[in-house]
């Protein structure tokens, strides 16, 4: 019974070896031993002794780096990576005929692939990553089927990679990176439907990208850079939607990047296409790409302006994003204002380049600490990381930015003290700290900054007494704001010193005692806010020296005694005397004779006023009267027809300063809240003190600034009048004429207007208007923006010339602008063109334009080269005038030459250029070469250029009138002139 048991079992192996020798074809089990021990052969030097158990003592499967299968005891794999393994591969591997994987990473191989390999049905992976087999890739790798990864980089192989993909369908990985490969990329691999990677970079490889690879539909990482690529930009790639990398760095590829750029490749993260010859527009449309890591196109023939979402950037992309800008060492303005950005300024902030001299992470989001290491960027003279997130300390290392001129930091949460340290900053003109956690008391190092104009700390936590240094910082000539602190003590007798101070606000603090006669050399104080504070005694006889002093509010503190009578005398523009123990008379003229310009409630002891105060009448002995002088300034006798009060803001300027009288109309009261004009100070505050940062452009009369109001956030351009040059105060009236009625899309709005003096004492006048984001035309023209495209211009002589048509027809009066060129047209987010300064303009009654060349003015006007010739002899301002210019202008936009360009000396003008050309037929040779690139009908282009110089003529009688530059326009294209 036992012996039959063991004869049964003896006949169950020798079943069970049968059966496996039918499995493997009749090979032996010794083969995969032998062959091993032959690769074993082939071995020079194994330093760490990995196959020195590869011997009979041991069976095979057990050797290192060998597995075997778990029936049949055959190698599946051969795993010898990074075992420091010095000879070649034994071609006796493709004996081992159950090999799935073959890895042989990491060591020191050298010799070919032995085309044996080929034999390996059944081989998975083949990866001889980092080594150094030379020699061709077998074209017998063909024979294994099953092969879905191939890795022989890097390697020194050499030769045509072999067109033998065809059979390998099961590929999903190819890195051949880094060898010595030659030809083309072979077609074949277009085939391999289920290829995820391919890498071929780094290798002397021609030829193009084979369009096949667009079948492609699996492909998720595509790395072709450093080769000798030739041809356009991949237009296979619009079919492969699983794209995440695509890097051709490095090559020869050219023509332009596609329009809808991430639209087919959703989950595009890396792209990387610089060192080539890409040309054209950087598309907008890379802002589709929504997961993009990495995008470098650096180093190609690119144009235009980049616009970049810095919204979309996760806070490691962040770090990522400052820690690579430390790499660029010739870095020296980082300007991110409103860039959406999110996260937290890591310390490699103190690696950036020592040439930094200009940072602004102006409204952002930014959190965290400002790192300390900001202390060692020395080169620093402006930083601005208001409206952020920051918390914590201001680092005491900021103290070490010996060569910053402004530091603004407000509208965060930063917290502690002010450093001491702010005091080494003695080149410091602007500090702004307000809005912050602040506490502690004002630092006297302060002091030391002997070149402050502005100091702004208001809305912290500061306590303790305002320290006597601040009143001695005499540069202080502009802005002192402590306002919205818990400040405590009495004002210093040495407030004196801040003889050139402009604004000081101390309100909302604890302040308490007298106010000290010292106030009385103040001299440039224009507003004095002191309310809600503990102040008492009498507002004392000294404030009647600032005679610049417009706006004081004295509210909410224990001010007694009688209102002092030299207030009605002075120009106040407001006054607020409310919640305090005032007593005795309240006068009726001067700032008490308008309700809407005082505030004197909550004083139980007043009488008198003008009726509307509805006060008690006083007693005799209350009565006190002062002598009367009235400003004319303040009360302007002014009336306003109905339909100027509904242009509020254009009308504003007529109430001030373009007195105009309507016999028809009754004198009206309108309420000046309304058109409640801007102050100097707020314009100062929009414009960081009229600071060159802040300039946008400087004309004949006038500089322009952009500014941002305080309260609204609205961006405005602010033109300064110069009215130190003879003809200044004679432009802003004229511009104020000139915009009294009208109003037209394609002319610049104004919005307000400032007339006023400043904290020097001297006049100033200044319109507001809307900003005009893509700035002038003549920027666009001749400078850095993008190349303005056909459509655009058509566009913009279309805007120009509406302008000009509602200005010469519409709008009442014939108004001549005399100054069209460029630099005064405007250009809007939109690319809506608007036509400004109207400083030279001139209204025409109607008889006049009959008659308008007897209406000589001996004063020449408008620009060289725009300006018509017959300006030139004395000849009056006409519409005919404006259309030289505009025709000029037209020139100039389709030729992209200017007219004073050299070109034109000797004779030549601009119109006579385009003339010629008109001639000859030979009309595309003058256009900018940018424009016939474009897919358009040369007709259009002649008919543009024909208006041109039928608008330029010398004899103003033979130019076209605007209205037919308007319906010929129309003409051209569809667009048609809207007048609202
Ligand atoms: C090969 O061996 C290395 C190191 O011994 C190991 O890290 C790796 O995972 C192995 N590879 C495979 C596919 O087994
Ligand atoms: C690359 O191959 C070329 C021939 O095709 C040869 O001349 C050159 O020396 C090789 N370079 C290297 C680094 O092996
Ligand atoms: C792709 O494979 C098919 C057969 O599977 C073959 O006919 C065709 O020529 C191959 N294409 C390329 C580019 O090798």
């Amino acid at each position: 019974m036992c012996s039959s048991f063991f004869l049964k079992a003896i006949l169950l192996y020798l079943a069970i070896l049968l059966q496996m020798n039918v499995v493997v074809s009749g090979l032996n089990l010794s083969t995969d031993d032998d062959a091993l021990l032959k690769i074993k052969t082939r071995i020079t030097d194994d330093p760490r002794g990995v196959l020195r158990s590869w011997n009979n003592s041991l069976p095979f499967c057990m050797w290192p780096g060998v597995t075997c299968g778990r029936r049949h005891q055959r190698v599946t794999s051969l795993n010898l990576t990074d075992k420091g393994l010095v000879g070649s591969l034994s071609p006796f591997i493709g004996n081992l005929s159950f090999l799935r994987y073959i890895i042989l990473n990491d060591n020191q191989l050298h010799g070919s692939i032995p085309p044996e390999i080929g034999r390996l049905s059944r081989l998975e992976i083949l990866s001889l990553r980092n080594n150094f087999f030379t020699g061709e890739i077998p074209t017998n790798l063909s024979g294994c089927s099953k092969l879905r990864f191939l890795h022989l980089s890097p390697n020194r192989l050499s030769g045509r990679i072999p067109n033998i993909f065809s059979s390998l369908q099961m590929i999903r990985t190819i890195v051949l990176v880094k060898n010595n490969f030659t030809g083309e990329i072979p077609p074949s691999i277009s085939n391999l439907t289920y290829l995820e990677r391919l890498f071929l970079g780094d290798n002397p490889l021609g030829g193009s990208i084979p369009d096949s690879f667009n079948q492609l539909k699996k492909l998720r990482q595509l790395e072709l850079g450093a080769n000798g690529l030739v041809g356009e930009f991949p237009l296979f790639f619009y079919n492969l939607s699983m794209l995440e990398l695509l890097s051709v760095p490095q090559n020869q590829l050219y023509g332009n990047l596609p329009k809808n750029l991430c639209l087919s490749q959703p989950h595009l993260k890396i792209l990387e296409i610089s060192d080539n010859h890409f040309s054209g527009f950087l598309t907008p449309s890379i802002l589709n790409c929504s997961e993009l890591e990495i995008f470098d196109a650096s180093i190609n023939d690119f144009k235009g302006r980049i616009k970049i979402d810095f919204g979309k950037l996760n806070p490691v992309d962040f770090k990522n994003f400052f820690d690579s800008l430390s790499n660029c060492s010739n870095l020296e303005q980082l300007e991110l204002s409103r860039s959406r950005l999110i996260g937290v300024l890591p310390n490699s902030l103190g690696n950036f380049s020592s040439k930094l001299n200009y940072i602004s992470l102006d409204d952002n989001y930014v959190s965290g600490s400002l790192p300390s290491s900001i202390g060692n960027l020395f080169g620093l003279t402006l930083i601005n990381l208001g409206q952020n997130n920051f918390t914590g300390l201001i680092p005491e290392s900021i103290g070490k930015l010996r060569n910053v001129e402004g530091l603004y930091l407000p509208l965060n949460a930063f917290s502690g003290i002010i450093p001491p340290s702010i005091g080494n900053l003695s080149f410091l003109t602007q500090l702004y700290l307000d809005w912050n956690k602040l506490e502690g008391t004002i630092p006297s190092t302060l002091i030391n900054c002997k070149n402050l104009l502005y100091l702004d700390l208001s809305v912290n936590k500061l306590r303790g007494s305002v320290p006597k240094e601040i009143f001695q910082l005499s540069s202080l000539s502009i802005v002192l704001d402590l306002s919205q602190n818990n400040l405590s003590g009495v004002l210093p007798h040495e407030i004196g010193n801040l003889k050139s101070l402009g604004y000081l606000d101390l309100s909302e603090n604890s302040l308490s005692g007298e106010l000290p006669s010292s106030f009385s050399t103040c001299v440039n104080l224009q507003t004095l806010n002191l309310s809600r504070n503990f102040f008492h005694g009498s507002m004392p006889e000294a404030l009647s020296s600032l005679r610049g002093l417009e706006y004081v509010n004295m509210s909410r503190n224990n001010f007694s005694e009688p209102i002092p009578t030299y207030l009605q005398e002075m120009d106040l523009k407001y006054l607020d005397l409310s919640y305090n123990n005032f007593e005795g008379e309240v006068f009726v003229k001067g700032v008490f004779a308008n309700t809407s310009m005082i505030s004197i409630h909550g004083n139980r002891k007043l009488c008198g006023g003008i009726p509307e105060l509805h006060l008690p009448k006083c007693t005799t002995s209350d009565s006190k009267r002062g002598s009367r002088k009235l400003s004319a300034r303040v009360v302007i006798a002014i009336s306003l027809s109905s339909t100027i009060v509904g242009l509020a803001l254009v009308s504003f300027i007529l109430f001030y300063f373009c007195i105009t009288r309507n016999k028809d109309e009754p004198l009206d009261t309108i309420s000046t809240k309304s058109f409640e004009k801007i102050s100097y100070g707020r314009l100062f505050k929009a414009t960081k003190g009229f600071s060159a940062e802040n300039l946008i452009g400087t004309g004949s009369f006038a500089s322009v600034y952009k500014g941002v109001l305080d309260e609204s956030g609205l961006i405005v351009a602010i033109k300064v009048l110069n009215l130190n040059l003879q003809g200044g105060f004679k432009s802003f009236m004229a511009e104020c004429d000139a915009l009294r009625n009208i109003r037209h899309r394609n002319l610049v709005k104004v919005i307000t207007s400032c007339s006023s003096i400043d904290f020097q004492g001297n006049d100033f006048k200044a319109l507001v208007y809307d900003f005009m984001s893509n700035g002038s035309l003549e920027s666009w023209l001749h400078s850095i923006h993008q190349m303005l495209d056909l459509a655009q211009r058509i566009n913009i002589i279309k805007d120009v010339a509406c302008a000009l048509e509602y200005l010469h027809c519409h709008c009442g009066n014939v108004v001549v602008h005399c100054d069209l060129k460029p630099s005064n047209i405007l250009l809007d987010t939109d690319m809506v063109a608007h036509v400004g300064d109207f400083g030279l303009a001139k209204i025409l009654s109607l008889e006049g334009v009959s008659k308008a060349n007897n209406n000589s003015s001996s004063v020449f006007r408008g620009t060289i080269g725009y300006a018509p010739p017959e300006y030139g002899f004395g000849s009056g301002v006409s519409a005919n005038g404006d259309i030289y210019s505009y025709g000029t202008l037209l020139l100039e936009m389709m030729t992209g030459k200017e007219p004073v360009d050299l070109v034109f000396e000797g004779g030549l003008t601009l119109h006579s250029y385009a003339r010629n050309a008109l001639a000859d037929g030979s009309v595309l040779q003058i256009l900018d070469p940018g424009l016939l690139n474009e897919n358009t009908d040369e007709q259009s282009l002649i008919s543009l250029v024909k208006i041109g110089a039928q608008c330029s003529l010398e004899s103003p009688h033979d130019r076209m009138d605007i209205e037919t530059v308007v319906h010929d326009l129309i003409s051209i294209t569809v667009k048609t002139c809207n007048q609202s």
